[in-house]
């Protein structure tokens, strides 16, 4: 290459990186588009979190969230996996209490705005939740009846309980009330025959004090709201100029990455509102795993034959019973999942509901190519919509992703009462 070339190329060189910035303008300017895209992720200004009208049923859910009575052998918590620090949830693929669970620990930010709960939508209300994991053999472990004792036996959570509840049933009165039993101990265990043999009505006040331990877990719960992440302060941005400028909570990859995410790379379809999850299930193809997990299949059979859903007898005035009415045939959401709602994500991995990537990146990068391998049910097509993306494009998403964390939640909301 003679001089003068080298010149020229020098030249060349030069003038392209002259043009970057103002190539990297219109590449980050939002279009009208994207704008009203942005806008539908963004917490409407007339959002109000449901309050926790009742302060003191919220304080007596927060003791009952950390108390490691809950669970059968006192050594695990609600927190033991929804760690306050980790955005609620326990930094692992499968969470470690009793046993070791078969899926991954959700955040529990924001939760009171979902209309399901857990991966599979097991139940239809936060108050109902926790009757799942507390005689989940591989989380609390406990059962009902035991769970009742440790309420009445104990002055500071039976003082809590029968100020809000009035009095717990006689279970001094062993013969009435046996030490342990659950409709869902194993057949023909002890637990499973005293329950049995236990009166209609005995059965049923058991079964209202754990209802009435949901709804203050639920209590307490309603307060772990949060949206005001750097995404939020750039979207309030964004609704008032088209071409906001970056900054280090909200750097140009981020801005990138949010184009995509509303655009080319159809995030939106699934991950969409203030939550970023449309609040359904979906089957994305992913190859089985050893549990043969049928996701939403198992959890609408759970759901219908529980007697704590909306339809049930315990059932409050806010719940929502009609829906159950309109539920899908089990068989035709197997293998799928509810779409996991995107805030705080870069502080949630493991991802997926079995903890299978243990990054954002390989999270997202399961999505450009159809995965190999045995699957349960059938893949979304609208799957095929997402474009392969570059590795500078799948970096950006990563970038927007991490700008969805939130503050901490105020000391006084997360802080354990003292025992
Ligand atoms: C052993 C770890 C562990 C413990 C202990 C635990 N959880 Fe969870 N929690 C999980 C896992 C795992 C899931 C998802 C379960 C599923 O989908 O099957 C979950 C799901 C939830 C959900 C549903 C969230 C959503 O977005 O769908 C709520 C609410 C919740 N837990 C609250 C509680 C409360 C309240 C307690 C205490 C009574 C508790 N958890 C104890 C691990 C745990
Ligand atoms: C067809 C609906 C759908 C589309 C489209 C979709 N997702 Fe998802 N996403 C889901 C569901 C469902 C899960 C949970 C699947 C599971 O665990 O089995 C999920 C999980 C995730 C997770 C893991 C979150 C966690 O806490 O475990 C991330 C990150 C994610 N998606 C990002 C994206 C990105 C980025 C895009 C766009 C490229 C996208 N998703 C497109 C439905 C979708």
């Amino acid at each position: 290459m003679s001089r003068l070339c080298k010149g020229a190329a020098l030249v060349a060189a030069l003038a392209l990186a002259v043009s970057t910035p103002s190539q990297a303008a219109n590449e980050t300017a939002f279009t009208d588009a994207e704008r009203a895209a942005v806008r539908a992720l963004a917490v409407s200004p007339g959002h109000t979190p449901p309050e926790a009208s009742e302060p003191a049923l919220a304080d007596f859910g927060k003791r009952l969230f950390f108390d490691r009575r809950l669970s059968g052998d006192g050594r695990f918590s609600c927190a033991s996996c929804h760690q306050p620090d980790r955005a609620f949830t326990d930094g692992l693929a499968l969470p470690e209490a009793v046993g070791r669970g078969t899926r991954n620990t959700p955040t529990l930010i924001n939760v009171a705005d979902n209309p399901w709960f857990q991966w599979d939508g097991a139940a239809d209300s936060l108050w109902s939740q926790m009757l799942l994991v507390v005689e989940n053999p591989r989380e609390l472990a406990n059962d009902r009846l035991n769970l009742a004792h440790t309420l009445y036996r104990n002055g500071d959570l039976r003082a809590a309980y029968q100020r809000r509840f009035g009095p717990l049933p006689p279970l001094s009165d062993g013969e009435r009330f046996p030490a342990q039993g659950s409709p869902h101990a194993a057949p023909d265990s002890p637990g499973a025959l005293a329950w049995r043999r236990m009166t209609a009505a005995d059965r049923d006040a058991v079964n209202r004090v754990m209802a009435n331990l949901g709804v203050a877990l639920a209590a307490w719960q309603r307060r772990l709201i949060r949206y005001d992440a750097s995404f939020d302060r750039f979207a309030a941005a964004l609704a008032e100029d088209p071409d906001p400028p970056t900054n280090k909570a909200f750097p140009a990859a981020a801005r990138r990455g949010l184009k995509l995410f509303v655009g080319e790379a159809q995030c939106t379809l699934c991950h969409s509102g203030p939550d970023f999850s449309n609040q359904a299930f979906h089957n994305l193809g992913l190859p089985v795993a050893d549990h043969r997990d049928t996701g939403r299949e198992r959890g609408l059979r759970r759901l219908t034959a529980s007697p704590f859903n909306a339809a049930g007898p315990y059932a409050g005035g806010d719940d929502d019973a009609e829906r159950l009415r309109f539920l899908p045939p089990p068989e035709s959401l197997r293998g799928a999942f509810k779409t996991p709602s995107l805030r705080n994500v870069a502080r949630t991995a493991p991802y997926f509901h079995d903890g299978r990537f243990a990054t954002l990146e390989e999270a997202v990068r399961f999505y450009l190519a159809p995965p190999e391998g045995e699957t349960l049910g059938e893949r979304e097509a609208t799957l095929d919509l997402i474009p392969d993306l570059s590795d500078r494009q799948v970096a950006d998403l990563v970038a927007f992703l991490k700008t969805l964390d939130s503050a901490p939640l105020p000391e006084a909301v997360t802080t354990p009462p003292s025992p």
